[in-house]
Parts: C-alpha cells; sequence; structure tokens
C-alpha cells in the first residue's frame, strides 16, 4: 500500500512525516511559515522536544521556539540558558550556558556557542548563520604547564539587537558587538563593533555602514515571517 502524504496530523513513521520534521530541524524558519493543519502536529512534537530538554537541564524557552531535536543544549544549574519568544536552534548546534536571549533570535545548523564562566547575552532579533563559533572563555597558555591543567578565563560576550553575524563567522571572549551590526561570512570578530558597523576578514575590521545602505522593500509587512 502507497504511504499517506498527507502529513496533517501526528503520524510517527510516516516517511514523509520524518523527512518534513528533518526539513524543519535544519530550517526551522519554515516552523514560523507552517500552515494550521501543519503546526497542530509540530506544535505538539516541539512541545514534546521542549519539554523533555527543560526537564533536564536548567533552560527557560519563551512562548514559539523551535528546538531541532538534533541539537545538543547543555545548561548545568549556574550555567543557565534562556530563551525569549520565537526563538530557534537548528540542527547539529552545540549550546552550552549561560547564555541569555531576547526575543526572535536564529541560532542556523551547526554552530558552537559556549558561555563560559562569564556567559553570553543576544539581543532581540539577531540572526546567527550556520556554523558560527561564540567562545566565551580563553585557556592560560603559559609555557610552564599544559593547556589543559591551566584555568580558563572568561569575561564574556555581548551581542546587541538585530545583529547578523554570517556564516562562519567567529566571535572571541571579551568582544561586544553593538546593536544593528553586521559581521561577514567567515570573519573573525576580536575587537568591539560599533553599532550599525558592516565588518569583515580576519580579523575583522570595518568595511561599511548599515545607515548608508538603501532602504528595503517589503511588499507587504502582514507577509513578513522570520527568516534564517
Ligand atoms: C559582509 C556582506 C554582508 C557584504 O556587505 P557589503 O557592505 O555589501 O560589502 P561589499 O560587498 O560592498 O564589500 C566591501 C569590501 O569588503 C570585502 N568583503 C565583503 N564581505 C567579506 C567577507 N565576508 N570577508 C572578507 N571580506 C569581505 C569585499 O571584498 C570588499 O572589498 P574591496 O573593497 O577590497 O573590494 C557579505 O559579504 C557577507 O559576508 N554576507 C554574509 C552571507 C552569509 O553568511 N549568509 C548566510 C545566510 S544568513
Amino acid at each position: 500500500m502507497k504511504e499517506s502524504t498527507d502529513i496533517s496530523t501526528p503520524n510517527p513513521g510516516n516517511k514523509y512525516t520524518e523527512q518534513h520534521k528533518r526539513r524543519l530541524s535544519w530550517m526551522p524558519w519554515l516552523f514560523y511559515r507552517l500552515k494550521a493543519k501543519h503546526l497542530k502536529w509540530a506544535g505538539l512534537w516541539q512541545q514534546q522536544i521542549q519539554d523533555a530538554l527543560c526537564d533536564v537541564e536548567t533552560v527557560t524557552l519563551g512562548e514559539h521556539c523551535f528546538i531541532s531535536p538534533d541539537a545538543a543544549i547543555f545548561a548545568e544549574p549556574g550555567r543557565d540558558i534562556t530563551f525569549g519568544d520565537q526563538c530557534f536552534v537548528a540542527a547539529h548546534s552545540f549550546l552550552h550556558g549561560p547564555i541569555e536571549m531576547g526575543d526572535e533570535i536564529a541560532i542556523n545548523h551547526s554552530c558552537s556557542i559556549d558561555g563560559g564562566k562569564a556567559g553570553i547575552k543576544i539581543g532581540s532579533r539577531t540572526r546567527i548563520a550556520n556554523q558560527c563559533k561564540l567562545y566565551a572563555f580563553d585557556h592560560g597558555m603559559s609555557p610552564e604547564q599544559p593547556i589543559y591543567q591551566q584555568a580558563n578565563s572568561s569575561k564574556g560576550i555581548v551581542i546587541g539587537e538585530d545583529v547578523w553575524i554570517g556564516a562562519g563567522a567567529g566571535v572571541r571572549d571579551g568582544v561586544t558587538i553593538g546593536n544593528h551590526a553586521v559581521i561577514g561570512m567567515n570573519s573573525m570578530v576580536t575587537r568591539d563593533v560599533p553599532e550599525f558597523a558592516i565588518v569583515a576578514g580576519n580579523p575583522a575590521r570595518v568595511i561599511g555602514d548599515r545607515r548608508d545602505k538603501p532602504r528595503g522593500y517589503i511588499e507587504d509587512l502582514t507577509q513578513l515571517t522570520p527568516s534564517s
């Protein structure tokens, strides 16, 4: 018998449902575009994933978040992770607290984000592309001892609101990225980034300012849905 292509009801084992879950896991912005009939099963599926996560880790989630079942999220007591509303984490991302997030934050697939001791703060509407690396600690590097035996230092990372961090970018400990900044693909951010600055390269340098960019064209604000 041919398998049903109707995935509007939860039907574990149906290859189309399973593939749809996989698609959402890797491209979670699609979750926010689901038609009501699909949101019914996807919402229940998400609720189970989120309840199970909050049961075993000190994670707090806002309304309408999406957490890929293939993400690795660890938040021991004292290393809490808090998500505001409408945040998503895609497949193969690794998060270790402390991390504090506002609303509508995108963490795309295969990112590594570790809050060290001092933690990472991420402002609302910030979008982090795939394979970004944010590490809020450094190892001691004295030559007298192996690196792994030395204490870590941790100053913390602060990322403002409405920041776009391009794919493969890295942010080192101690950095503050101002509101509305853009970090180019594969850049390594080693110094603070001013508000609205566009930075790129390794080490990242200012290459522009968002305020000089033409106004974006949005056809219909009611059609605006979160993207990556
Ligand atoms: C930074 C970015 C947004 C372009 O910004 P822009 O203001 O349009 O920049 P321009 O294309 O005018 O480039 C300005 C200069 O910076 C350089 N540059 C741009 N992006 C760069 C990058 N990621 N790394 C190194 N240099 C870069 C350009 O080569 C150019 O150099 P030149 O003046 O010597 O020719 C874009 O290059 C980028 O990295 N986008 C991220 C894409 C991404 O990660 N998508 C994932 C999905 S969310």
